[in-house]
């Protein structure tokens, strides 16, 4: 028997955990203002509705055909394609490798944030106090010890909720995505009475109507449409494959799409009120103090946080508690796509692929936690995100598009969804989004080959990068080749 979530809106809650993360909070605004302010809600919304909710359903509407882990649900469509499904499996793993760092970053923070730690200078407290950073990647250095327990602390709460599986999870996405919600709405208010709020907002939306004709603005809109609801990266079909194979499938992509989408943007409010404040007190401009990122959450928001009136404190404390409420459900989707996958291919227990996963992401997080971490984070993340998502998604549109057919695909989805799909969907996922994601691929690859990221040393790039993103392909499909336990 197919492991179940608790009731129905159980899903509903962990696929808007997944989706509702840090791109969110420290992308979205950023993301926003640099590409038209008010403007981009324009391509942002078309974005959505051309790709990011016909995959959203192409996502839960496979996974509950299939019943299966990524892996398995790709070889339901075709025995060849298991490594499909496979591809994103270990791109989850590797960001689940940082992710569980960056949380370790914001335990740190909440402990330190009980007595402004940073005091003035935040950047300085950041780079030397937190993360003692080295020179550069080469310098990989020794562990650092505070950033090894929060790390060790992360994945033990996340083996703790997938070993029990979607019930357990059924239970904890009912506290972790209402809380940052609360809390980020607390902080909205509070920056918004701030004063210098306005201006902040007056730049986060001012309409820049001409950013429409730039296709980099377009670009940006569908890939942080598709980092944001976590698709391509087999969560959703995950999630899905957990659900009655005859509940409905588009109403419930409507509802997690436009839920991410409504929080991306109360974050926008709550960013740049506080950003607005900023400005207002140091007299600086606003464009001047805006930032996105790591950048952004630990070292501009804590520097707004120092310079508040009154309750800076709580403000802190409540801040860090979001990130963290933010990240962890994002955190152990990752997890529960290895997971799932392991069980279905070795026949694993679910304690003991839980086991295997959590420590593989420990060892890998080791990596990101000593001196030298944070430039491989960043080299990772770079590579991994714009390549990885965008390939793997567009293998995903042209298998169900052009192989399986999206007529056949109709044909489950809706006679037991509620929202039925029309010919709009067979265009989106058979013309616009393998055009978008194909330009949008090699628009990357240009943009990297011409530049090269960062200002790290080519070998550097070649290890963490290229090499990873090479790496993780050829796992796939290696992968794939090997025996299953019980799929013929
Ligand atoms: N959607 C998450 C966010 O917005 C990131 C994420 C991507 C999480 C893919 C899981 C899988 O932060």
């Amino acid at each position: 028997m197919r492991e179940r979530w608790l009731n129905r809106p159980a899903f509903v809650f962990a696929a808007v955990g997944s989706a509702v993360g840090l791109g969110n909070l420290w992308r979205f605004p950023y993301v926003c203002y640099s590409n038209g302010g008010g403007a981009f809600l324009i391509p942002y919304f078309v974005a959505l509705l051309t790709c990011g909710i016909p995959l959203m359903m192409l996502e839960i509407g496979l996974g509950q055909m299939m019943q299966s882990s990524a892996p398995f649900s790709w070889r339901g469509v075709g025995k060849r394609w298991e490594w499909v499904g496979w591809w994103p499996t270990w791109i989850a793993l590797i960001i689940v490798g940082y992710y569980t760092v960056i949380m370790a970053w914001c335990w740190n923070y909440l402990y330190h944030s009980f007595s402004l730690g940073w005091g003035k200078d935040a950047q300085g407290f950041f780079y030397h106090d937190v993360l003692r950073v080295s020179e550069g990647p080469g310098d990989v250095g020794g562990l650092v010890w505070p950033l090894l327990a929060g790390l060790i602390l992360s994945c033990i709460i996340m083996g703790l909720i997938i070993y029990r599986g979607p019930e357990r999870i059924s239970k904890v996405v009912l506290w972790t995505v209402p809380l940052p919600i609360i809390l980020i709405t607390i902080l909205m208010v509070r920056g918004l009475t701030l004063p210098g709020a306005m201006d902040g907002l007056e730049f986060y939306l001012t309409p820049d109507f001409s950013a429409l004709t730039r296709s980099q603005v377009w670009v940006q809109a569908y890939s942080q449409v598709f980092f944001s609801l976590s698709l391509a990266m087999g969560v959703m079909i995950v999630y899905a494959s957990h659900k009655p194979r005859n509940s409905d499938v588009t109403g419930n992509a409507f509802i997690v799409s436009l839920a991410d989408c409504g929080i991306s943007f109360l974050c926008g409010l709550t960013i740049f009120s506080i950003l607005g404040y900023m400005a207002h007190t140091t007299g600086a401009a606003v464009p001047d103090v805006v930032s996105s990122g790591i950048g952004l959450a630990f070292i501009t928001i804590p520097t707004a946080i120092e310079l508040l009136p009154t309750l800076s404190t709580l403000f802190g404390v409540v801040f860090f508690l979001a990130l963290l409420t933010l990240a962890i459900d994002s955190a152990f989707s990752l997890i529960e796509v290895n997971t799932a996958a392991f069980m279905d291919k070795w026949g694993l227990t679910r304690r003991r692929a839980t086991g295997m996963v959590s420590i593989i992401a420990l060892a890998m997080g080791l990596l990101y936690s000593t001196n030298g971490g944070i430039y491989w984070l960043d080299i990772v993340d770079h590579f991994i995100n714009n390549f990885g998502l965008a390939a793997a998604g567009l293998v995903e549109v042209l298998l169900i598009g052009w192989f399986f057919g999206t007529k056949r695909f109709k044909k489950f989805i809706n006679p037991i969804s509620d929202i039925k799909t029309g010919l709009w969907w067979d265009v989106m996922i058979k013309f616009v989004t393998p055009v978008v994601l194909g330009y949008s691929l090699i628009r990357y690859f240009i943009d990297e080959v011409e530049v090269a990221y960062g200002d790290y040393p080519l070998k550097f790039l070649l290890l963490g990068g290229w090499g990873m993103a090479l790496l993780v392909l050829v796992a796939a499909i290696a992968v794939s080749k090997l025996k299953s336990h019980h799929h013929p």
